[in-house]
């Protein structure tokens, strides 16, 4: 069977006979509605039986981009039609935790879910997925993700290319695992098929001019070693979280699942050539995954996709006529980019990346030893402290590391300083098997103890095998000490209640699960709810629930309390 698996996936990536197909450009959604309707659907990859999806509106695979002006109030409706829990996480976006999308803030069956925000981030690209606790893998591997660009006025000041799917390309990549019946494998490490915006063995026209790319790695656990046919130039301009301070000429670009960069891409003169966007994976060492093939003992999961260790094309281009008034200069400098200094950093955080033993290659991996625990919160920051977080690697494997809520810049990788094209604000940042890389960051804007925020590998596997930790961001007035005595354990009130009932529940544990049933038993409402140890107040909202008679189960660690209550008729 593994033999035959084999076959195929050597067949599939060397075989020519697939027809190329336009690359697909995903249509865009703006303005300051958004809405989202995720649902189940199928798409024709390979010939034979169509392959099982999830997508964003009317798209069969992935979902719109969606352009987000900075300074200006978005309000996003996502509505759950997959037929099982999800949520929608926006990569990148600085929001408060309770918009964020993580494990905390699900959306359940035919729901709908409306957090509205303010865009604070830099003109750049981010993206969304899926982030259930254990189900982000295969829902976002289904197909559940879309790109958002952000502009702003700086950006929009430069001279660079903006006209969407004309000369600034949304290119998302992927590498997938399909099984004999070819149903996606969202935990496949034989990934040989390679989707760009969704499409297989894709192609597409690009004006003889400079265009702009923006590159974002959606695969579950492959790096891409970017390049161009030739090692033709191209010139980086900007990572995960915005622009850098000047285009930075290159012939690489390593991204890492998760990771974005945005590059130029001089193709004047080049009218009626062809190239190829490439990854030159032959150059990755053994243990960053898309590299040479790690030797696996007997019994383990193959992990030899055809892809590994050597180069391959990614997208064909072929270079046609420019458009009217093109772009054809690359801009001497972009904008200012201010990283912290080191010496504001309060704390600094070791997080070891540790597996049960050094042997290990696919998983679990932790953090500091630790597997992901949805009821315990790893780290209390201050809000405004800004911290120094040094990862060593001690594992075998390549591991990106990501981090919600606030961008960081990195100081250091085994010492040395980033590169050039590296130094700008990030979000993911990969760490090589043994290597230390530390970065600073500031946690800004939104202290709230209730709701946490997420860090974690983005390599969907090991995140949804545990390698995923925590934090709260708190308001630097608050004690941490507030637990107060003498009071019932559970008050609810008022009760009935014709809109709300407020709750405050007295708890040693950090982290609380909200139930709440009707009377025949069914659960109309079930989250975690997160805390500094002491007391947890908050509403429930009963507004869209039929007057009843409801059951509230609260149960932390040590125990189990419920209530009867009564939402009242009008
Ligand atoms: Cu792209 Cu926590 O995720
Ligand atoms: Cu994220
Ligand atoms: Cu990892």
């Amino acid at each position: 069977m593994r033999k035959l698996l084999l076959i195929v996936a050597f067949a599939i990536a060397n075989c020519t006979s697939y027809a190329q197909l336009p690359l697909a450009i995903p249509d865009t959604l703006t303005g300051t509605t958004i809405n989202l309707i995720m649902h189940k659907d199928s798409i024709s990859i390979l010939p034979g039986k169509k392959t099982q999806t999830l997508g964003y509106n009317s798209f069969h695979y992935l979902g719109p981009t969606l352009i987000l002006n900075r300074n200006t109030v978005v309000n996003m409706n996502v509505q759950n039609n997959i037929g099982d829990t999800t949520s929608v996480h926006w990569h990148g976006l600085h929001v408060a935790p309770t918009n964020d999308g993580g494990p905390h803030t699900p959306i359940l069956p035919l729901a709908t879910w409306s957090p509205s925000f303010k865009v604070m981030n830099n003109a750049a690209t981010y993206w969304y997925h899926p982030h259930i606790h254990m189900k982000t893998t295969e829902q976002a591997m289904l197909g559940a993700a879309g790109l958002i660009i952000v502009r702003d006025s700086t950006e929009a000041l430069l001279n660079l290319p903006r006209r969407y799917g004309v000369d600034d390309i949304p290119v998302i990549v992927q590498s997938q695992q399909l099984d004999t019946l070819n149903q996606i494998d969202p935990r496949g490490m034989v990934d040989s098929i390679l989707l760009v915006n969704g499409t297989f063995n894709p192609y597409t026209p690009l004006p003889a001019q400079v265009v702009r790319l923006r590159i974002l790695n959606a695969a579950g656990e492959r790096n891409f070693n970017f390049g161009f046919t030739g090692n033709k130039p191209f010139y980086v301009i900007a990572n995960d979280d915005g622009l850098l301070s000047a285009p930075v000429s290159t012939t690489r670009i390593v991204l890492s699942p998760g990771e974005r960069a945005e590059v130029l891409l001089d193709l004047t003169g080049m009218n009626g050539q062809t190239l190829y966007l490439m990854s030159y994976a032959s150059e990755f060492p053994m243990g960053v995954q898309g590299g040479p093939t790690m030797p696996m003992p007997p019994g383990f999961p193959p992990m030899n996709s055809s892809l590994n260790g050597i180069d391959f094309n990614i997208l064909k281009i072929n270079v046609g006529p420019p458009t009217i008034s093109p772009v054809t200069t690359i801009p001497s400098s972009l904008v200012t980019v201010t990283p912290y200094p080191e010496g504001t950093a309060s704390t600094t955080r070791n997080i070891h990346f540790t597996a049960d033993s050094f042997l290990v290659m696919d998983g679990p991996f932790y953090f500091n030893d630790s597997s992901f625990d949805m009821m315990h919160v790893n780290y209390h920051i201050p809000l405004n402290s800004t911290e120094i977080w040094r990862f060593v690697n001690e594992t075998m494997v390549a591991h990106p590391f990501h981090i919600h809520d606030v961008h960081f810049f990195i100081l250091d990788r085994n010492g040395i300083p980033p590169a050039p094209k590296e130094s700008g604000a990030k979000d993911v940042v990969l760490v090589g098997p043994g290597d230390t890389v530390r970065v600073i960051m500031k946690f800004e804007d939104f202290a709230d103890t209730t709701t946490p925020y997420m860090y974690h590998c983005h390599i969907l596997m090991h995140e949804d095998d545990g390698m995923m930790g925590q934090f709260v961001v708190t308001p630097n007035t608050t004690g941490i000490n507030n637990v107060t005595g003498g009071e019932d354990l559970l008050t609810v009130y008022p009760n009935p209640a014709l809109e709300a009932w407020n709750v405050r529940y007295q708890s040693k544990d950090d982290a609380l699960l909200v139930e709440l049933y009707n009377v025949t038993g069914q659960k109309v409402f079930s989250e975690y709810r997160m805390h500094i140890p002491g007391q947890y107040a908050f509403p429930i909202t009963n507004k869209s629930l039929p007057d009843g008679v409801y059951m509230l189960l609260l149960q932390d660690k040590s125990s189990r309390h419920s209530v009867r209550l009564i939402k009242q008729a009008h």
